[in-house]
């Protein structure tokens, strides 16, 4: 897997990025079907580069967000035998096929990461499926060749574990549980959507009780939901409250650090937005990854 992508980093750093476009990249892959060994070549750079690259091979002098250049010309539409026998001519020395360049500006990535709501992990690796799809023969000239790009791209991102959901979907989530919150006492409406990995989305809301300190948090619910369906794995929660900002209890902090430290919180109220990672609203937390569970294993 690690000879799929050859990097070229030329922005500023981001731990865990590669591997992660590793991983996308392997499903595009896998899911084109192709099983002959192959790479491509990625250059990570800013606007300023990706706009001379531009002018220069396209005769195009803006910037754009990803360019890529196949070393393999086919039609859209060409079947994956021909494809592959294609290919099989651009085995190089190393005994790999050469798919060809794709460039991609980070800056360009941030800024859209931010318009649409999602995460630049996430822009970064659709930007890179979808490069790796046109490297490997597809176009969206028009909309039949438009929809079945799309559609491998989307299949290889879920199954890369890159999710499609939105801050402001999720958010839409957390306020339709709200509707749902049973808070008699404090009259404090709260509701939560959990993103799992799989990109099921659970929902809570707060429930409380006569007996004050029996009440259930927004948060907490929705993850009991989903670990008692069998989720083990998330990537965001979003959490509403009708008058306030609720960012997670401390209780709420600690039982979704459980399983995923590196959770994005998205916060919303009225028409603002606020995310951080778990693991900055929780430093230094105490997890499984924090030796409780060696220590059981050894008493056993
Ligand atoms: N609550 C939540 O559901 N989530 C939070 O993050 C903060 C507080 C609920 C608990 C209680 O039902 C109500 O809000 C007032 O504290």
């Amino acid at each position: 897997m690690s000879g799929l992508l050859t990097f070229e980093w030329e922005a500023e750093a981001l731990p865990g990025a590669e591997e992660m476009l590793l991983r996308v990249a392997a499903c595009c892959v896998r899911a084109e079907g192709i099983t002959l060994p192959a790479y491509a070549q990625v250059r990570v750079t800013g606007n300023a580069e990706i706009r001379e690259i531009n002018r220069e091979y396209r005769g195009v002098d803006r910037a754009t967000d990803v360019l890529s250049f196949p070393s393999v010309n086919a039609d859209p539409g060409c079947t994956l035998g021909k494809r592959q026998d294609r290919l099989k001519r651009e085995m190089d020395e190393t005994g790999r096929c050469f798919l060809g360049d794709i460039v991609i500006s980070l800056e360009r990535a941030r800024e859209q990461a931010e318009e649409y709501g999602h995460s630049l992990n996430r822009e970064l690796a659709y930007l890179t499926a979808h490069a790796l799809f046109h490297l490997m023969g597809y176009d969206h000239m028009n909309e039949k060749d438009k929809e079945r790009m799309r559609d491998m791209e989307e299949k290889a991102l879920r199954h890369a574990g890159i999710s499609r959901v939105t801050d402001e979907e999720l958010i839409e989530k957390a306020r339709e549980a709200m509707a749902f919150s049973y808070s008699p006492y404090s009259h404090f409406k709260v509701g939560a959507a959990l993103l799992c990995r799989d990109g099921k989305i659970y929902t809570g809301c707060n429930i409380e009780n006569a007996s004050y300190g029996v009440s259930n948090c927004a948060e907490r619910t929705a993850l009991f939901k989903a670990v008692s369906e069998g989720e083990r794995e998330f990537i965001a929660i979003a959490i509403t409250a009708e008058k306030a900002m609720a960012w997670p209890c401390g209780v709420c902090r600690q039982a979704l650090y459980e399983f995923a430290p590196d959770l994005r919180v998205i916060v919303g109220w009225e028409d603002k937005k606020e995310a951080a990672l778990l693991s900055d609203l929780l430093p230094h937390g105490f997890g499984p990854a924090s030796g409780m569970t060696e220590i059981l294993q050894e008493r056993e």
